[in-house]
């Protein structure tokens, strides 16, 4: 889930880092965005760092990606934590002259606000108010408790726990944890067969989809191994609820996939694996000195990775493939993807239409998923996440009716 952390101005920030770890741990892809305020309890590198993304208060930075709008636009969840009294007077009145500002107003996600503050400010009359008024706009307001505050007082206004903030916003838009227990493996990302040791047989997945599959896995519950071909530098953000292993060549990526796969219940091939690699690896870089004319590569066949692990399956364990296919005149996409599944005997295969401006290095997706048998079980059209989401409930459902 791509959820948005707004961290304000009070002493409780500190403990925002820690609702930051707890979601981060369980799969979310965070973006924290703290006020001016903020940072001087909380540095940027500390955000930066425990998120693992770019972190900033201005709506002037990163403009060519339209930051300010974009951020809550892209939002499934909402979080303020702690959200100061002049926070949520900001936030009542609709004020805009932050990132926080902004990305509230842009955004249609629910909104879950923890308050934090003294005692008297958080019984005072306007505070109150805009509570009241933020509740009657659907935010929901998690706290504050009771306890010690910062002067020694005590009182109503302490933050929540972070651990009942994070498990009140994840209640809010009904996140799963319908995975629990599962142990996975997901492939993703580009195998690259070696030419000589500078060039490489390659192709144009991103790694994106796999990856989008194993973050969705791991906020569901599951234990996920990811197993990375090439991917792009952008896509690979760590995930401390996934264990990565690389994986450069098909050989490579079959072995550590087959490894991984004995003690899995799920098995998603996301990768885009070479057909073939080069049958004999030139030790030193081919030169054209000496050479004429054109150059001839002998290639040699890859294992199908994804059918000997259809062919190996184990009582329970369900095996996921993906198809890219030009469907030619005359045929349809679903009809490929028929044929493979068959042919590949998968228990669900996510088939997408691929073509020179399709399927690849862009975060919108088109799929079909087709049971074993050949029945289509769902069609997905929207972000790679969407694409993730749809998948594995389709799983899950098939792993329930099996049982
Ligand atoms: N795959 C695999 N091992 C290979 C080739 C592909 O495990 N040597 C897996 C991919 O990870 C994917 C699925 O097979 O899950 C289908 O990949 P795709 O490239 O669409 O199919 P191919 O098997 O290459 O078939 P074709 O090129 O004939 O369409």
């Amino acid at each position: 889930m791509f959820i948005v952390v707004g961290v304000t101005g009070g002493i409780a920030a500190y403990k925002s880092v820690h609702i930051v770890r707890l979601l981060v741990k369980q799969g979310h892809d965070v973006h924290v965005v703290p006020t001016e305020d903020a940072v001087r309890f909380v540095g940027i590198p500390t955000w930066e760092a425990i998120s693992r993304h770019p972190v900033t208060t201005s709506v002037h930075d990163d403009v060519a990606r339209v930051r300010h709008v974009a951020l809550g636009q892209a939002a499934d969840l909402v979080v303020v934590a702690p959200a100061t009294a002049n926070s949520l007077a900001k936030m009542a009145a609709g004020l805009a002259d932050d990132l926080l500002g902004t990305t509230l107003l842009a955004t249609s996600a629910p909104v879950v606000v923890a308050p934090a503050m003294h005692t008297e400010m958080w019984r005072h009359a306007a505070t109150q108010h805009n509570v009241a008024l933020l509740r009657a706009r659907g935010v929901h307001i998690v706290g504050p408790a009771e306890g010690e505050l910062t002067g020694g007082d005590s009182g109503p206004g302490r933050m929540s726990e972070p651990e009942e903030i994070v498990s009140a916003a994840l209640g809010v838009v009904g996140a799963r944890r319908d995975l629990e227990g599962l142990s996975v493996v997901v492939s993703a990302g580009g195998t690259r067969e070696p030419i000589d040791p500078v060039r490489f047989i390659g192709n144009r997945s991103s790694g994106r989809q796999g990856i989008a599959v194993a973050r969705e896995a791991a906020s569901r519950g599951a234990s996920v191994t990811l197993v990375a071909a090439h991917v792009e530098d952008d896509v690979l953000v760590p995930v401390p609820g996934i264990s990565i292993v690389h994986a450069a060549t098909a050989k490579d990526l079959a072995e550590a996939v087959r490894d991984a796969a004995l003690t899995a219940d799920v098995v998603v091939m996301a990768a885009a694996v070479a057909d073939y690699r080069v049958a004999d690896i030139a030790p030193r870089k081919l030169t054209k000195e000496g050479r004429v004319g054109g150059l001839t590569l002998e290639l040699v066949e890859n294992e199908d990775i994804l059918a000997g692990l259809a062919r190996d399956r184990r009582d329970g364990q369900t095996i996921v493939g993906f198809a890219a296919e030009m469907p030619g005149d005359g045929e349809t996409l679903i009809d490929r993807g028929r044929r493979k599944a068959a042919r590949k005997d998968t228990d669900l295969l996510v088939v997408n239409e691929v073509g020179w401006a399709k399927g690849f290095e862009r975060s919108e997706n088109e799929v079909v998923l087709i049971e074993r048998g050949g029945g289509v079980v769902d069609t997905v059209a929207g972000s790679k996440g969407d694409v993730a989401v749809a998948l594995w409930n389709a799983i899950h459902a098939m792993r329930m009716k099996n049982r």
